[in-house]
Protein backbone atom coordinates (compact mmCIF):
# COMPACT_ATOMS: atom_id res chain seq x y z
CA UNK A 1 0.00 0.00 0.00
CA UNK A 2 1.18 3.41 -0.68
CA UNK A 3 1.33 6.32 2.39
CA UNK A 4 -1.98 7.13 3.25
CA UNK A 5 -3.32 10.41 1.83
CA UNK A 6 -3.53 12.63 5.18
CA UNK A 7 -5.75 15.24 4.09
CA UNK A 8 -8.76 12.55 3.99
CA UNK A 9 -7.99 12.49 7.90
CA UNK A 10 -8.22 15.81 8.31
CA UNK A 11 -10.99 17.79 10.25
CA UNK A 12 -12.50 21.06 8.35
CA UNK A 13 -11.35 23.01 11.15
CA UNK A 14 -7.78 22.25 8.99
CA UNK A 15 -9.13 24.55 7.03
CA UNK A 16 -8.85 27.89 9.99
CA UNK A 17 -5.54 26.93 10.90
CA UNK A 18 -2.33 29.04 9.70
CA UNK A 19 0.97 29.30 10.92
CA UNK A 20 2.09 32.16 13.14
CA UNK A 21 4.15 34.80 11.56
CA UNK A 22 6.53 35.42 14.47
CA UNK A 23 6.60 31.13 14.56
CA UNK A 24 7.84 31.01 10.94
CA UNK A 25 10.37 33.81 11.39
CA UNK A 26 12.03 32.41 14.45
CA UNK A 27 12.30 29.44 12.42
CA UNK A 28 14.22 31.09 9.55
CA UNK A 29 16.05 33.32 12.62
CA UNK A 30 17.31 29.75 13.92
CA UNK A 31 18.72 28.31 10.28
CA UNK A 32 20.43 31.84 9.03
CA UNK A 33 21.74 31.98 12.47
CA UNK A 34 23.95 28.84 11.84
CA UNK A 35 25.56 30.95 8.97
CA UNK A 36 25.78 34.37 9.76
CA UNK A 37 24.91 36.59 12.78
CA UNK A 38 21.78 37.83 13.21
CA UNK A 39 20.57 40.67 15.12
CA UNK A 40 17.36 40.38 15.89
CA UNK A 41 14.22 42.31 15.97
CA UNK A 42 12.05 39.44 15.70
CA UNK A 43 10.23 37.68 18.75
CA UNK A 44 8.69 39.47 21.92
CA UNK A 45 11.42 37.75 24.50
CA UNK A 46 12.84 39.70 27.09
CA UNK A 47 17.00 39.58 26.88
CA UNK A 48 18.09 36.44 28.57
CA UNK A 49 20.93 38.41 30.32
CA UNK A 50 18.33 41.13 32.14
CA UNK A 51 16.80 37.78 33.77
CA UNK A 52 18.62 37.09 36.87
CA UNK A 53 19.14 33.89 35.81
CA UNK A 54 21.70 32.71 38.58
CA UNK A 55 19.06 33.38 41.06
CA UNK A 56 16.79 30.94 39.44
CA UNK A 57 19.16 28.46 39.62
CA UNK A 58 19.30 28.86 43.22
CA UNK A 59 15.88 28.88 43.56
CA UNK A 60 15.50 25.77 40.95
CA UNK A 61 17.26 23.83 43.66
CA UNK A 62 14.79 25.16 46.78
CA UNK A 63 12.02 24.14 43.93
CA UNK A 64 13.23 20.41 43.33
CA UNK A 65 13.67 19.82 47.01
CA UNK A 66 9.34 19.69 47.30
CA UNK A 67 8.34 16.69 46.81
CA UNK A 68 5.52 18.21 44.85
CA UNK A 69 7.74 19.89 42.16
CA UNK A 70 7.59 16.51 39.81
CA UNK A 71 3.69 15.77 40.13
CA UNK A 72 0.70 17.44 38.56
CA UNK A 73 -0.82 20.46 40.94
CA UNK A 74 -4.53 20.64 40.73
CA UNK A 75 -5.77 22.28 36.94
CA UNK A 76 -5.99 25.82 38.56
CA UNK A 77 -2.66 25.85 39.97
CA UNK A 78 -0.77 25.66 43.27
CA UNK A 79 -2.90 27.13 45.55
CA UNK A 80 -0.13 29.03 47.06
CA UNK A 81 0.80 30.55 43.70
CA UNK A 82 -2.85 31.46 42.89
CA UNK A 83 -3.19 33.41 46.46
CA UNK A 84 0.13 35.47 45.79
CA UNK A 85 -1.25 35.94 41.95
CA UNK A 86 -4.43 37.51 43.99
CA UNK A 87 -2.53 39.40 46.29
CA UNK A 88 0.04 40.76 43.19
CA UNK A 89 -3.08 42.06 41.23
CA UNK A 90 -4.01 43.82 44.61
CA UNK A 91 -0.74 45.02 44.81
CA UNK A 92 0.63 46.15 41.83
CA UNK A 93 -2.50 46.89 39.54
CA UNK A 94 -5.37 47.86 42.22
CA UNK A 95 -7.55 45.08 41.01
CA UNK A 96 -9.97 43.73 43.88
CA UNK A 97 -8.91 39.98 42.89
CA UNK A 98 -9.58 36.61 44.92
CA UNK A 99 -7.60 33.90 44.46
CA UNK A 100 -10.61 31.44 43.94
CA UNK A 101 -10.94 33.70 40.31
CA UNK A 102 -7.65 32.66 38.61
CA UNK A 103 -6.61 29.67 37.17
CA UNK A 104 -2.75 29.66 35.99
CA UNK A 105 -2.56 28.74 32.58
CA UNK A 106 0.69 28.32 30.01
CA UNK A 107 1.26 31.36 29.60
CA UNK A 108 -1.63 34.03 28.87
CA UNK A 109 -1.75 32.13 25.17
CA UNK A 110 -3.56 28.80 26.77
CA UNK A 111 -6.01 31.56 28.58
CA UNK A 112 -6.63 33.31 25.44
CA UNK A 113 -7.17 29.87 23.53
CA UNK A 114 -9.40 28.85 26.43
CA UNK A 115 -11.57 31.41 25.87
CA UNK A 116 -11.73 30.69 21.96
CA UNK A 117 -12.80 27.21 23.15
CA UNK A 118 -15.51 28.08 25.77
CA UNK A 119 -16.95 31.96 24.48
CA UNK A 120 -17.16 31.76 20.42
CA UNK A 121 -19.28 29.27 17.90
CA UNK A 122 -18.63 29.64 14.92
CA UNK A 123 -19.37 33.01 12.94
CA UNK A 124 -19.39 35.01 16.19
CA UNK A 125 -18.15 38.14 16.05
CA UNK A 126 -15.27 39.36 17.99
CA UNK A 127 -13.74 42.71 18.46
CA UNK A 128 -10.24 43.63 18.01
CA UNK A 129 -7.41 46.66 17.60
CA UNK A 130 -6.69 46.84 14.41
CA UNK A 131 -4.03 46.16 14.16
CA UNK A 132 -3.60 43.46 17.43
CA UNK A 133 -1.63 40.95 18.15
CA UNK A 134 -1.36 38.17 15.87
CA UNK A 135 -1.68 34.67 17.76
CA UNK A 136 -4.87 35.90 19.64
CA UNK A 137 -6.23 36.28 15.98
CA UNK A 138 -5.48 33.09 14.21
CA UNK A 139 -6.40 30.69 17.44
CA UNK A 140 -9.41 32.64 17.78
CA UNK A 141 -9.80 32.15 13.78
CA UNK A 142 -9.45 28.17 14.39
CA UNK A 143 -13.11 28.63 16.60
CA UNK A 144 -14.22 29.74 13.29
CA UNK A 145 -14.69 33.73 14.93
CA UNK A 146 -15.45 37.00 12.63
CA UNK A 147 -13.26 39.38 13.72
CA UNK A 148 -14.03 43.15 12.94
CA UNK A 149 -11.24 45.96 13.53
CA UNK A 150 -10.77 49.19 14.97
CA UNK A 151 -8.43 51.28 14.48
CA UNK A 152 -5.83 53.13 16.90
CA UNK A 153 -4.18 56.26 17.36
CA UNK A 154 -1.82 57.76 20.31
CA UNK A 155 -4.20 57.30 22.80
CA UNK A 156 -5.19 53.36 22.10
CA UNK A 157 -8.17 51.78 20.58
CA UNK A 158 -10.36 54.74 18.83
CA UNK A 159 -13.61 54.58 21.06
CA UNK A 160 -15.43 56.40 19.10
CA UNK A 161 -15.48 54.28 15.65
CA UNK A 162 -16.17 51.53 18.20
CA UNK A 163 -19.16 52.95 18.98
CA UNK A 164 -20.03 53.88 15.49
CA UNK A 165 -19.00 49.98 14.80
CA UNK A 166 -21.55 49.08 17.56
CA UNK A 167 -24.19 51.20 16.29
CA UNK A 168 -23.84 49.75 12.80
CA UNK A 169 -23.81 46.01 14.21
CA UNK A 170 -26.64 46.39 15.57
CA UNK A 171 -28.98 48.12 12.94
CA UNK A 172 -27.92 45.00 11.44
CA UNK A 173 -29.11 42.68 14.26
CA UNK A 174 -25.77 41.81 14.84
CA UNK A 175 -23.95 41.00 18.97
CA UNK A 176 -20.38 40.39 19.32
CA UNK A 177 -19.72 38.41 21.81
CA UNK A 178 -16.66 40.49 23.16
CA UNK A 179 -13.82 43.32 22.71
CA UNK A 180 -10.09 41.95 22.94
CA UNK A 181 -7.88 44.78 24.11
CA UNK A 182 -3.73 45.12 24.92
CA UNK A 183 -3.72 48.54 26.71
CA UNK A 184 -0.49 48.67 27.72
CA UNK A 185 2.38 48.56 25.52
CA UNK A 186 0.24 47.24 22.94
CA UNK A 187 1.40 44.28 20.32
CA UNK A 188 1.78 44.84 17.73
CA UNK A 189 2.28 48.90 18.14
CA UNK A 190 3.52 49.40 21.45
CA UNK A 191 0.40 52.05 21.48
CA UNK A 192 -1.01 52.52 24.86
CA UNK A 193 -4.64 53.61 26.06
CA UNK A 194 -5.15 56.29 27.54
CA UNK A 195 -6.85 56.40 30.82
CA UNK A 196 -10.19 57.99 29.73
CA UNK A 197 -10.38 55.90 26.54
CA UNK A 198 -10.07 52.77 29.17
CA UNK A 199 -13.43 53.97 31.22
CA UNK A 200 -14.74 54.75 27.54
CA UNK A 201 -14.23 51.25 26.80
CA UNK A 202 -15.81 50.07 29.77
CA UNK A 203 -18.94 52.17 29.25
CA UNK A 204 -19.63 51.19 25.96
CA UNK A 205 -19.18 47.65 27.14
CA UNK A 206 -21.87 48.17 30.08
CA UNK A 207 -23.91 50.34 27.15
CA UNK A 208 -24.07 47.27 24.68
CA UNK A 209 -23.50 44.26 27.56
CA UNK A 210 -20.83 43.25 26.08
CA UNK A 211 -17.64 41.50 27.87
CA UNK A 212 -14.15 42.60 27.44
CA UNK A 213 -11.02 40.75 27.33
CA UNK A 214 -8.33 42.54 28.83
CA UNK A 215 -4.81 41.14 27.49
CA UNK A 216 -2.31 42.31 29.92
CA UNK A 217 1.39 40.97 28.83
CA UNK A 218 2.84 44.23 28.84
CA UNK A 219 1.61 45.81 32.08
CA UNK A 220 4.84 45.87 34.17
CA UNK A 221 7.31 47.20 30.86
CA UNK A 222 6.43 50.43 31.34
CA UNK A 223 9.21 53.16 30.72
CA UNK A 224 7.33 56.83 31.28
CA UNK A 225 5.35 57.70 34.57
CA UNK A 226 1.67 57.29 33.23
CA UNK A 227 -1.24 55.71 34.98
CA UNK A 228 -1.72 52.44 33.32
CA UNK A 229 -3.92 50.40 35.89
CA UNK A 230 -5.66 47.94 34.29
CA UNK A 231 -9.58 48.22 32.41
CA UNK A 232 -10.38 45.61 35.36
CA UNK A 233 -9.41 47.50 38.34
CA UNK A 234 -12.39 50.02 37.01
CA UNK A 235 -14.85 47.22 36.44
CA UNK A 236 -17.59 47.66 39.01
CA UNK A 237 -20.10 45.24 36.59
CA UNK A 238 -17.23 42.06 36.22
CA UNK A 239 -17.35 42.97 32.86
CA UNK A 240 -13.73 42.27 32.14
CA UNK A 241 -12.04 38.74 31.56
CA UNK A 242 -8.56 39.54 32.69
CA UNK A 243 -5.35 37.69 31.03
CA UNK A 244 -2.09 38.17 33.10
CA UNK A 245 1.38 36.90 31.88
CA UNK A 246 5.31 36.41 33.58
CA UNK A 247 6.03 36.25 30.48
CA UNK A 248 7.63 39.59 29.72
CA UNK A 249 9.08 40.07 32.72
CA UNK A 250 10.24 36.74 34.58
CA UNK A 251 10.62 35.05 31.04
CA UNK A 252 8.53 33.42 28.54
CA UNK A 253 10.04 29.98 28.48
CA UNK A 254 8.85 29.96 32.06
CA UNK A 255 5.34 29.91 30.25
CA UNK A 256 3.34 30.85 33.33
CA UNK A 257 -0.13 32.86 33.00
CA UNK A 258 -3.16 33.69 34.06
CA UNK A 259 -7.09 33.97 34.00
CA UNK A 260 -8.96 36.16 36.14
CA UNK A 261 -12.55 35.18 35.57
CA UNK A 262 -15.67 36.55 36.41
CA UNK A 263 -16.35 33.67 39.27
CA UNK A 264 -19.41 32.13 37.16
CA UNK A 265 -17.75 31.16 34.63
CA UNK A 266 -14.32 29.27 36.79
CA UNK A 267 -16.06 26.25 36.77
CA UNK A 268 -15.92 25.61 33.14
CA UNK A 269 -12.01 27.37 32.30
CA UNK A 270 -10.84 24.25 35.40
CA UNK A 271 -13.36 21.63 33.70
CA UNK A 272 -12.31 22.28 30.01
CA UNK A 273 -8.19 22.72 30.70
CA UNK A 274 -8.30 19.65 32.88
CA UNK A 275 -8.53 16.86 30.06
CA UNK A 276 -6.15 19.12 27.59
CA UNK A 277 -3.15 19.55 29.76
CA UNK A 278 -3.73 18.77 33.21
CA UNK A 279 -1.78 21.87 34.58
CA UNK A 280 0.76 24.08 34.07
CA UNK A 281 4.35 23.03 34.49
CA UNK A 282 4.56 22.96 38.35
CA UNK A 283 8.56 23.75 38.38
CA UNK A 284 7.55 26.91 37.18
CA UNK A 285 4.86 27.64 38.65
CA UNK A 286 6.96 27.10 42.44
CA UNK A 287 8.94 28.98 40.80
CA UNK A 288 7.34 32.05 40.09
CA UNK A 289 5.92 31.64 43.78
CA UNK A 290 9.42 32.11 45.28
CA UNK A 291 10.04 34.74 43.45
CA UNK A 292 6.43 36.37 44.20
CA UNK A 293 6.73 35.37 48.08
CA UNK A 294 10.47 36.63 48.50
CA UNK A 295 8.73 40.09 46.62
CA UNK A 296 11.98 39.41 44.32
CA UNK A 297 9.05 40.77 41.34
CA UNK A 298 9.92 44.31 42.06
CA UNK A 299 14.13 44.07 41.29
CA UNK A 300 13.95 42.37 38.61
CA UNK A 301 11.09 44.14 36.39
CA UNK A 302 12.82 47.19 37.14
CA UNK A 303 15.79 45.69 36.10
CA UNK A 304 13.94 44.80 32.92
CA UNK A 305 12.44 48.28 32.50
CA UNK A 306 15.87 50.31 32.60
CA UNK A 307 17.36 48.00 30.58
CA UNK A 308 14.63 48.01 27.60
CA UNK A 309 14.11 52.13 27.90
CA UNK A 310 17.38 52.32 27.28
CA UNK A 311 17.05 49.93 24.05
CA UNK A 312 13.74 52.04 23.34
CA UNK A 313 15.59 55.06 23.28
CA UNK A 314 18.49 53.35 20.99
CA UNK A 315 16.00 52.28 18.85
CA UNK A 316 13.57 55.58 18.57
CA UNK A 317 17.12 57.54 17.75
CA UNK A 318 18.35 55.34 15.33
CA UNK A 319 15.23 55.45 13.53
CA UNK A 320 14.88 59.44 13.85
CA UNK A 321 18.27 59.64 12.27
CA UNK A 322 18.41 56.93 9.57
CA UNK A 323 14.56 56.79 8.63
CA UNK A 324 13.82 60.19 8.89
CA UNK A 325 10.20 61.10 7.64
CA UNK A 326 9.42 57.12 8.55
CA UNK A 327 6.31 57.17 10.56
CA UNK A 328 6.77 55.25 14.00
CA UNK A 329 5.07 54.90 16.94
CA UNK A 330 6.92 56.10 20.42
CA UNK A 331 5.84 53.12 22.51
CA UNK A 332 5.86 53.92 26.74
CA UNK A 333 5.36 50.60 27.10
CA UNK A 334 6.00 47.05 25.56
CA UNK A 335 8.48 45.60 22.96
CA UNK A 336 7.59 46.96 20.10
CA UNK A 337 8.47 50.18 17.96
CA UNK A 338 6.11 50.02 14.80
CA UNK A 339 7.01 51.26 11.29
CA UNK A 340 5.11 51.98 8.19
CA UNK A 341 6.99 51.97 5.17
CA UNK A 342 6.38 54.04 2.20
CA UNK A 343 3.31 52.70 0.71
CA UNK A 344 4.55 51.03 -2.13
CA UNK A 345 6.97 48.24 0.17
CA UNK A 346 5.87 45.24 1.31
CA UNK A 347 6.63 44.52 4.83
CA UNK A 348 6.56 40.61 3.70
CA UNK A 349 9.45 41.55 1.39
CA UNK A 350 11.22 43.60 3.19
CA UNK A 351 11.54 41.41 6.26
CA UNK A 352 12.58 38.49 3.75
CA UNK A 353 15.33 40.64 2.17
CA UNK A 354 16.44 42.06 5.74
CA UNK A 355 17.06 38.54 6.66
CA UNK A 356 18.44 37.65 3.66
CA UNK A 357 20.87 39.69 3.17
CA UNK A 358 22.05 41.64 5.76
CA UNK A 359 21.01 39.37 8.51
CA UNK A 360 18.25 41.40 10.41
CA UNK A 361 14.99 39.58 11.66
CA UNK A 362 11.70 41.94 12.00
CA UNK A 363 8.24 40.72 11.83
CA UNK A 364 5.94 42.00 8.79
CA UNK A 365 3.29 44.04 10.19
CA UNK A 366 0.40 42.76 7.90
CA UNK A 367 -0.37 39.53 9.65
CA UNK A 368 -1.56 41.66 12.63
CA UNK A 369 -4.13 43.32 10.58
CA UNK A 370 -7.58 42.48 10.22
CA UNK A 371 -7.69 43.84 6.57
CA UNK A 372 -5.04 44.77 4.10
CA UNK A 373 -4.32 48.40 5.20
CA UNK A 374 -1.07 47.25 6.67
CA UNK A 375 0.93 45.55 3.83
CA UNK A 376 3.63 48.37 4.38
CA UNK A 377 4.15 47.49 7.98
CA UNK A 378 6.75 46.29 9.95
CA UNK A 379 6.91 45.32 13.66
CA UNK A 380 10.45 45.94 15.55
CA UNK A 381 11.35 44.47 18.77
CA UNK A 382 13.74 46.67 20.88
CA UNK A 383 14.02 44.15 24.43
CA UNK A 384 16.01 41.40 22.88
CA UNK A 385 18.80 42.79 20.55
CA UNK A 386 22.13 43.83 22.41
CA UNK A 387 22.57 47.37 22.60
CA UNK A 388 25.51 47.78 20.32
CA UNK A 389 24.19 46.30 17.60
CA UNK A 390 20.28 47.90 17.30
CA UNK A 391 22.10 51.39 15.41
CA UNK A 392 23.29 48.42 13.01
CA UNK A 393 20.13 46.56 12.77
CA UNK A 394 18.04 49.97 11.96
CA UNK A 395 21.13 51.35 9.65
CA UNK A 396 20.73 48.08 7.90
CA UNK A 397 16.75 48.79 7.36
CA UNK A 398 17.13 52.27 6.23
CA UNK A 399 20.48 50.95 3.46
CA UNK A 400 18.26 48.22 2.00
CA UNK A 401 15.19 50.57 1.73
CA UNK A 402 16.83 53.09 -0.26
C1 LIG B 1 -0.34 40.65 23.73
C2 LIG B 1 0.16 39.31 24.06
N1 LIG B 1 -0.64 38.47 24.72
C3 LIG B 1 -0.24 37.24 25.05
C4 LIG B 1 1.01 36.79 24.70
C5 LIG B 1 1.34 35.38 25.06
O1 LIG B 1 2.47 35.24 25.78
P1 LIG B 1 2.66 34.08 26.84
O2 LIG B 1 1.88 32.91 26.38
O3 LIG B 1 4.12 33.82 26.84
O4 LIG B 1 2.16 34.63 28.13
C6 LIG B 1 1.89 37.62 24.01
C7 LIG B 1 3.22 37.16 23.59
O5 LIG B 1 3.87 37.74 22.75
C8 LIG B 1 1.44 38.92 23.67
O6 LIG B 1 2.21 39.77 23.00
Amino acid sequence: MPKPDYSKFESSRVNLVEPSPIRVMVSKIAQKSRETRVISFAAGDPDPDVIPRELYGELAKSVFEERKSVIYSPTEGLPELREEIASFMRGYEGVDARSEDIIVTLGGSQALDLIGKLMFDPGDIVIVENPSYVNTLLVWKQYGVKLIGVSMDDEGMKTSELEAVLKKLKAEKKTPKLIYTIPTGQNPTGLTMSMDRRKHLLEIASQYDLLIVEDTAYNHLVYEPVNVKPIKSLDREDRVIYVGSFSKVLGTGLRIGWLHLPSELVEVFKAAKGPSDMCAPVPSQLLVYKILKQGLFKEIRDRAVRTYKEKRDLMLQAIEKYLPGIKHTHPIAGMFVFLWLPPNISGWKLAEELLEKRGVAAIPGAPFFTDESGLNTLRLNFSMAPKDLIEEGVKAIAELLA
